[in-house]
Formats: C-alpha cells, sequence, structure tokens
C-alpha cells in the first residue's frame, strides 16, 4: 500500500506550511521523523547528490524523509539526478525572429504569413560567438543550457534531411552544432528545446488552430496531421540521432485540440528514449507552462515527462503530486518579459531577484531556467548579460548552497530562505533584522558553528538583553555589538552556514 507524505513536514516541532491537497485525493499525511534534524540533514546530500537507485525506496525529495513506502517512479528521479543537483540553467530562445525583434510569437501576434515572414528568414545572416554564450553561463554559475533548435515558426537552426527551412540549407550553419560543441567544451549540459508546432507546415492545422498565424483565415485549408506527425518525428529522430548524447529535451507545447494524440506522443518517447535514454524530458507533450498534465498524478501517462515546467512563476509550495509526493520541476523565467529577442523590452529583472528566486526555487525543491534571447546579430543583449554576471559574482561566493541543496523542512524566515544540502543548513538572508537575526526553527543548543559562507567566518551567537527571554531560539550576532543593527555584508543575498550539534 502507498503510504502518503508531505514535503512540508516537521522536523523540529515546529509545522512547515503543507501542501494543498487536491479534493480529489486523500490529504497527505504528516508524520514526525523519528531521528531528528541531523538525519534529515544527512539525506539531503545523499538523495541530492546520488538521485535515487533502481530498488531503493529512499525518497529523492531533499528532507522529505518521511516517506520510505512510497512508490515513486525511480527511472524519472534517476535520470534527473545530476539536474537536481544543480539547479539552475540557461534558456536561450534564438531564431529568425530576432529580426523582428517583437518576440519568438510575432508571426502569431501580427497574423503574418509565412511568405511575409521570408524577410526575416533572408535577413537573418547572424554571426554567433557560442564560446561567449557559454562563458556567460558558466560564469553566472548555470550548469546546463537549452537552445531553441526549433522554435513555432518551423525555421531549424539544424541540418535536416526533411526540410530547407534550415539554416543549415539556408546559411550553410548547423548553429545547433555548433552550440552543443561550444557549450560541451565548457563543461556546461546541453538541451534542445524542440517545437511540437509549425507554423511554416503546410500540413499543420490552420484555420481552425488556436495560435496558428492563419487562424480564422483561411477557411479552405486541410490540415494532414499524419503527414505532419511523420515530419515531426523524423526531425526528433534526426535531433536524438546526429548530436551525440543530449541531456535535456524540452517540447513545447500542448493546448486545446493540440495534444499527446496529434503529435503522436507514444512515438516521440519511443524515439527519445531508443536514442537518448539518459535524456530527461519536459512535460509538455501533454502540457503547457500552466497545466502540468499527468506528472502529478499517481498513474502518469508515458508521455508525463520528467520533471515539471511551471512558466513565469514560481509555484507557491513548489511542485508536489496530488498525494504530496516529489515530482522534479523547473520555473522557467524571462530575464525582461519577452523569450525571442525584443528591442523595445528593457525592462531587465535586477539580479538580485534572480538571486531570490533561485533560492525560492532550490528552497522549494525546484530548479530555475532563465532565459536569454540572443538578437540578430547573433549577441546576448548587455542588458542581460550584466545582470548574470552580477549572479555569477553572488554564485561565486555562495553556489555551494544551491547546488545539491533543497528544502530544509523548516518554516520559512521572515528574513529570507532556508536551504539545505552538504550536511548544512543555509540561511540565506535578504533582509537585515533589527537586532539579532532570529533561526527561526532552531534552538540554540542544536547550533554548533555558523559561518558566513562567502569567507569562511565564524559568526557568533547572540546573547543580549533583547533577546534574553527567547531560550529557545537561536540567534545569531550580526555585528560586534549583537543588539544594534548593522547592513548585510551582502546586500543581495548573505548565506550563513550552519552545521547543526
Ligand atoms: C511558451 C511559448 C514559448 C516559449 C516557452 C518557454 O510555451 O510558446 O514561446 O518558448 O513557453 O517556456
Amino acid at each position: 500500500m502507498k503510504n502518503l507524505v508531505s514535503v512540508g513536514v516537521s522536523i523540529i516541532g515546529v509545522s512547515a506550511p503543507t501542501p494543498t491537497p487536491t479534493p480529489n485525493y486523500p490529504r497527505a499525511q504528516l508524520q514526525r521523523t523519528r531521528n531528528g534534524l541531523w538525519e534529515a540533514i544527512q539525506r539531503v546530500s545523499s538523495s541530492v547528490m546520488s538521485g535515487i537507485k533502481r530498488g531503493d525506496r529512499t525518497c529523492p525529495q531533499p528532507l522529505c524523509h518521511t516517506c520510505s513506502m512510497r512508490v515513486i517512479d525511480e527511472d524519472r528521479f534517476g535520470r534527473s539526478a545530476w539536474w537536481r543537483h544543480d539547479r539552475f540553467g540557461m534558456f536561450i530562445h534564438w531564431g529568425a525572429y530576432a529580426v523582428p525583434a517583437r518576440g519568438e510569437w510575432v508571426r502569431s501576434a501580427e497574423r503574418m504569413s509565412v511568405e511575409d515572414y521570408q524577410y526575416a528568414i533572408d535577413a537573418f545572416r547572424p554571426e554567433p560567438d557560442f564560446d561567449a554564450w557559454a562563458e556567460v553561463a558558466a560564469s553566472a554559475g548555470m550548469r546546463y543550457a537549452i537552445l531553441t533548435a526549433k522554435h513555432h515558426d518551423g525555421y531549424a537552426l539544424f541540418d535536416s534531411a526533411l526540410s530547407d527551412y534550415t539554416t543549415a540549407k539556408v546559411l550553410g550553419r548547423d548553429f545547433v552544432a555548433e552550440f552543443l560543441a561550444a557549450f560541451r567544451k565548457r563543461g556546461i549540459k546541453v538541451g534542445l528545446y524542440f517545437s511540437l508546432i509549425d507554423w511554416s507546415r503546410p500540413d499543420f492545422p490552420h484555420h481552425a488552430d488556436l495560435h496558428h498565424p492563419m487562424r480564422g483565415a483561411v477557411p479552405d485549408h486541410v490540415p494532414d496531421l499524419d503527414s505532419y506527425r511523420q515530419f515531426l518525428h523524423g526531425q526528433v529522430r534526426e535531433l536524438c540521432s546526429g548530436y551525440g548524447p543530449l541531456d535535456i529535451l524540452w517540447f513545447d507545447f500542448s493546448y486545446e485540440g493540440m495534444g499527446p494524440q496529434q503529435w503522436g506522443a507514444d512515438e516521440i518517447v519511443r524515439i527519445v528514449r531508443e536514442l537518448q535514454p539518459d535524456a530527461i524530458m519536459d512535460n509538455r507533450m501533454e502540457g503547457d507552462g500552466a497545466n502540468p498534465g499527468s506528472i502529478l498524478t499517481a498513474t502518469p501517462s508515458p508521455w508525463a515527462g520528467d520533471f515539471a515546467s511551471p512558466e513565469q512563476i514560481i509555484p507557491t509550495q513548489g511542485v508536489i503530486g496530488y498525494d504530496g509526493s516529489p515530482v522534479p520541476w523547473e520555473s522557467c523565467m524571462t530575464l525582461n518579459n519577452h523569450w525571442g529577442y525584443c528591442a523595445s523590452d528593457t525592462v531587465w529583472k535586477p539580479a538580485s531577484m534572480v538571486v531570490h528566486k533561485l533560492v525560492e526555487c532550490v528552497a522549494k525543491g525546484g530548479n530555475l531556467l532563465t532565459n536569454v534571447g540572443p538578437d540578430a546579430r547573433g549577441r546576448i543583449p548587455t542588458g542581460s548579460a550584466k545582470v548574470l554576471d552580477q549572479v555569477g559574482t553572488w554564485m561565486d561566493d555562495n553556489c555551494e548552497s544551491i547546488r545539491g541543496c533543497g528544502p530544509a523542512g523548516l518554516p520559512k524566515p521572515d528574513w529570507g530562505w532556508w536551504t539545505a544540502g552538504h550536511g548544512k543548513l543555509y540561511a540565506h538572508v535578504f533582509e537585515a533584522p533589527v537586532g539579532p537575526l532570529p533561526l527561526i526553527g532552531l534552538r540554540p543548543d542544536q547550533v554548533k558553528l555558523v559561518r558566513r559562507l562567502a569567507d569562511g567566518s565564524e559568526v557568533p551567537m547572540a546573547q543580549c538583553w533583547t533577546v534574553s527571554d527567547r531560550n529557545d531560539l537561536a540567534f545569531l550576532s550580526m555585528g560586534p555589538q549583537p543588539e544594534f543593527s548593522y547592513p548585510l555584508p551582502d546586500e543581495i543575498d548573505t548565506v550563513f552556514e550552519i552545521t547543526l550539534a
């Protein structure tokens, strides 16, 4: 029998928020750990670092230490172990839509025909420096990157024997091959985004489709889904067989009228599993950025994917199965408000926000995939490169509190978030306290040593009159005189590493 669990359990007597159960499923049972916080933290590193082995019934969710009986998809957690460890990746939306420079949906938004879009294909003659892109990703602390091999416009950045609508045929450049070579050389894991939708194909639904640029405008158009599926499967096979081992395949996306049946998702999964057995897949063969599909259920479909992919949002409780069980997940997020290059959009998220959101994802057991949209000349916009550079400065000092980390199972503090891993707790302090910092959830006798992660320097516990009535709560001294207030050493996020007694 399946033992239901929650990831929001209490570990030292204070209840963390519990996930909201869906009405159709029994409420997840909260169980208290027998052996306390230390054992729980030990499990973080071993489970996150090594993932789960076949037959191992230990929950791979960091600090979800109550579910030894729970049945989970071992393959999904095994395949994604490296990815759940690395936590932070780069999404790259790049294609001929960088010429109109109004985002990758420009054809649909402006109902632009394939003929009217041809000027963009003709003008797209970039000279990208993929080594420079890889450097931006690596120095931001990103460990994997995903390039749009083909977006909804259908113009492929790879060589395809099945189409002339590719940069390989038009420019003699296989950008996918070049991207893979540069990023692999830099030690970054590689993934390809592949659009299930193709607005360049005459056999793809036009008139009645929800998103097609020609929707409602061509009543006599007759789609041919058999022919489209054959082409789609053929291109997936080309990508899976012609470019060496791929770490991630990111399919996008399903919507009303177009889903697993229309894509022939069973065949896509068969091709991927045959040719790329270790690649992890997203959940959009049956879902989208808001609809997770069956990956959250007790009986996921064969095309449910290896991870959920919430888009432009970090779910309030992270992503968990309807029975409270863990599900690998990744929020994808733009740095401005577009995926593909948009010349007029300079609303860059500040580095502090990117760091805070990365920390929040990790604290909730997920990953963050942050996007860049290189321009029509093949350059990552300076605005996003600058932000990522600042994120990298923070990561240089603090990546240990991100990689190999996950939820701490402690209540969310007012000042930021907890993460846990490597047998430690990490306090991410975004907001300076008045006086000493309350280590919410920890008693003084539970704390052995606190150090600032950035420089390894010891931070003493506070003993002063302002906290003299709270023997049950550990307080950190934020400066030479504990009852005084001080600015944070790192105003983005000061991380304290806590070793428990
Ligand atoms: C959406 C959009 C798309 C973008 C993707 C990223 O599904 O259609 O343009 O590539 O999300 O998550």
